[in-house]
């Protein structure tokens, strides 16, 4: 499963890389998604390979760390880029003509960058107070891998202000998120309901450059451009040398 993830997502990247037309903030965010997703499980999975190889249930302070630490700043990209996808969704489809404006290039980096920034220091902050925290040798955690709020029940001095700080920490980013993914895709709901009674023309447009766009399957192979590029890729390798 480890290989598969690895390589599906390694893959996307390359489609959307190697193929002009997926040059649009949708398949940079799709990419910048694939990323992230591998480093995400790259957090964890190597480690748990090697443990089940071994025979052996144990991680290090320093491991414990990284993977607290990794494993957060990834969820909240995750979440983030979600977020800017719906975000560039609604723009696409309710501000039409602002569009090209709104979303440069620029501006898209802005965003990843912005993300990038916010989520490392908010993912520090939880380290650097996790690391005032005692923990007593050989203790367990009753998970498969290190999270941050399974870490802190098995903590052995006082986690209040941690415990306030996840939680604050956590719920503001899952409103803002939950909320603009909310948001966008209502929007875009309610001006597809409104353009289909309008019967134009437009519409047919539209909805074939809206639905791939809509289909939750971007997030996967499932995707019409990018399995189109994929089997460019594919023929190409294998008719080359
Ligand atoms: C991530 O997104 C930015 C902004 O759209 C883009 O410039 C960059 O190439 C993307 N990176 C990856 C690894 O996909």
């Amino acid at each position: 499963m480890y290989l598969v993830t690895v390589l599906g997502n390694l893959l996307i990247i390359l489609a959307i890389f190697s193929d002009s037309h997926l040059h649009t903030p949708m398949y940079f965010f799709l990419s910048n998604l694939s990323f992230v997703d591998i480093c995400f499980t790259s957090t964890m999975v190597p480690k748990i390979l090697v443990n089940i190889q071994a025979q052996r249930k144990d991680i290090s302070y320093t491991e414990f760390l990284t993977q607290v630490y990794f494993f957060m700043f990834f969820v909240g990209m995750d979440n983030s880029l979600l977020t800017m996808m719906a975000y560039d969704s609604f723009m696409a489809i309710c501000h039409p003509l602002n569009y090209m404006i709104i979303m440069n290039p620029h501006f898209c980096v802005f965003l990843v960058l912005l993300c990038w920034l916010i989520i490392f220091c908010s993912s520090l902050l939880h380290i650097l107070l996790m690391k005032r925290l005692s923990f007593s040798v050989g203790t367990k955690i009753s998970h498969f891998f290190c999270e941050l709020a399974q870490v802190l029940k098995v903590a052995s001095s006082d986690t209040l202000i941690n415990n306030i700080v996840l939680l604050v920490a956590t719920a503001l980013p899952c409103v803002f998120s939950i909320t603009g993914i909310l948001f966008s895709y209502s929007q875009i709901v309610s001006s597809l309901m409104k353009m289909s009674s309008s019967k134009s023309t437009v519409i047919s447009v539209m909805y074939t450059v809206v639905t791939p766009m809509l289909n939750p399957f971007i997030y996967s192979l499932r995707n019409k451009d990018v399995k189109g590029t994929l089997g460019r890729l594919l023929s190409r390798a294998a008719s080359g040398p």
